[in-house]
């Protein structure tokens, strides 16, 4: 492979195919940050070849203004401004309007956009009677996937997704209506009452109410812990291409309507490599026990046999610290201040834990740092949310990644339905045997 340069940057690379007389020229494009981006689109009809990348780690699925990652150096920007400064000084719908627009709104654009989500709080009442047909001990995940999929039978206006005022309104809906959906998720678990939303609260508030209050008690608002939860929502707000956002992007692709392709985006956060991550943290956490176990433990991970992984680490993207970690860990040790939690067993372990391995050269040879989730469960533990909803209240606040993402692709005249291609290695053509004659 060669390439062209004109001024500082190769515009061209050229791919040639040895044995045989067919190049292609790949354009190279380039972004407004990040390394340039070889366009294979043509790649096929020049040379009749295509590329195999499984878990697409060397392809740009898409273009995109929303999320940038520079992983080596641990940089997080939503439309150009750092997370760090956003999870100090902004909140989480401000955060929304900028994902959704491309930029901080003013006071008045707030005004409206806050109103616009909020007026959206409530669910139907008849969805209100879909958490009875779910069993008690169902997994919270489970009940998200299933709600927010049956929102599209309220919403059948919805479909129309060429209609950009529709878009707009489905993204109110699915950004007001996930806190609710998420908090009687948690209700119906629990037995308790189902609280309605209270549009007079901040989004962060407004979810903490309707998970903690019960109708007989005054409600006590906490300023620490709605600061907390808000800066939690705003970390998880999105992540670029992950694999939610790509399959919302995939599902979305084919025209379907933005409730069922955020059910889809639900599902694909669910497994523990990607948003149960934080539920499987407390649940290893909670196996080592004891800090005296660590050495085995790191053992384990490092055995290749045994399949183990040291939840909380790692990342395709990040092959440094997670900004979002750092952040986690700060708001770990506030949260904990404020409740009067002074020794909290979980906590010290993960130090401990985290100490170990990032000193051991398995670890630091591969460039795995702790990510978003090492510490993001001990927080919402502190607060009171079982286990079980650490991954919904990913989803809660991936919602307005998504949804984001998903308009953003909608109105790109370039997108077209994703259909990734495959190597094939199965049997090569043969013809049908009568099942009398095979043996
Ligand atoms: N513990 C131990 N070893 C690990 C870990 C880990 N957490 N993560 C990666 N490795 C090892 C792999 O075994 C591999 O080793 P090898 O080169 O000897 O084969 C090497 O590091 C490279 O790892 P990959 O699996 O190729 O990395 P990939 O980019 O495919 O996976 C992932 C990234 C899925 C996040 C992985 O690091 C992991 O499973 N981590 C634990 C789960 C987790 O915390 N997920 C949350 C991610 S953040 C989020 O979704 C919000």
């Amino acid at each position: 492979m060669s390439s062209t340069t004109e001024g500082a940057r190769a515009t061209h690379a050229t791919l040639t195919i040895p044995g045989s007389n067919k190049t292609a020229e790949l354009p190279l494009l380039n972004g407004t940050l990040g390394p340039q981006v070889a366009d294979i689109r043509k790649l096929q009809a020049q040379t009749g070849i295509f590329t195999f990348d499984p878990g697409y780690g060397e392809t740009a699925s898409c273009e995109s203004k929303i999320t940038y990652i520079d992983g080596d150096e641990g940089v997080l920007l939503y439309r150009g401004y750092p997370i760090d400064q956003l999870a100090e000084k902004s909140t989480f719908l401000e955060v929304a309007h900028l994902l959704l627009y491309g930029e901080l709104p003013t006071a008045a654009e707030f005004e409206s956009f806050n109103r616009g989500v909020t007026m959206h709080t409530m669910l139907h009442e008849q969805v209100r009677r879909f958490f009875d047909g779910f069993r008690r001990d169902a997994h919270p995940m489970a009940v998200l996937c299933g709600v927010v999929g049956a929102l599209s039978a309220f919403y059948p206006e919805s479909v129309n997704v060429n209609d950009a005022r529709e878009r707009e309104i489905s993204a109110f809906r699915l950004i007001a209506k996930i806190p609710t959906i998420t908090a009687w998720a948690h209700k119906y678990s629990t037995g308790q009452p189902f609280m309605y939303p209270r549009n007079d609260l901040s989004y962060a508030e407004n979810f903490l109410y309707m998970i903690n209050a019960v109708p007989p008690e005054p409600y006590r608002k906490n300023p620490i812990l709605e600061r907390a939860m808000d800066r939690i929502l705003i970390l998880h707000a999105d992540h670029e291409q992950n694999a939610s956002t790509s399959t919302v992007r995939l599902a979305g692709s084919t025209g379907a309507n933005p409730f069922a392709c955020i059910a889809a985006g639900i599902a694909a956060l669910w497994g523990p490599a990607h948003g149960g991550a934080n539920e499987a943290v407390l649940k290893m956490l909670g196996e080592i026990g004891h800090k005296d176990n660590i050495p085995a433990f790191i053992a384990e991970v490092k055995d290749k046999n045994s399949h183990t992984k040291l939840m909380g680490f790692g990342h395709r993207v990040y092959k440094n610290f997670d900004p979002r970690a750092k952040i986690m860990q700060q708001t770990c040790h506030e949260v904990l201040g404020e409740l009067g939690i002074k020794h909290e067993p979980l906590l010290e372990l993960a130090m401990e834990l985290e100490k170990i391995a990032l000193d051991d050269d398995y670890f630091v040879s591969r460039k795995l740092y702790p990510n978003v989730d090492f510490y993001s469960g001990i927080i919402l533990k502190a607060m009171g949310f079982p286990t079980t909803m650490f991954t919904p209240l990913f989803a809660l606040a991936r919602t307005t990644g998504w949804i984001s993402q998903w308009m953003e692709m909608i109105a790109d005249p370039s997108q077209r339905i994703g259909r990734p291609r495959q190597l094939y290695t199965g049997a090569p053509r043969r013809d049908y045997v009568s099942i009398d004659q095979r043996g």
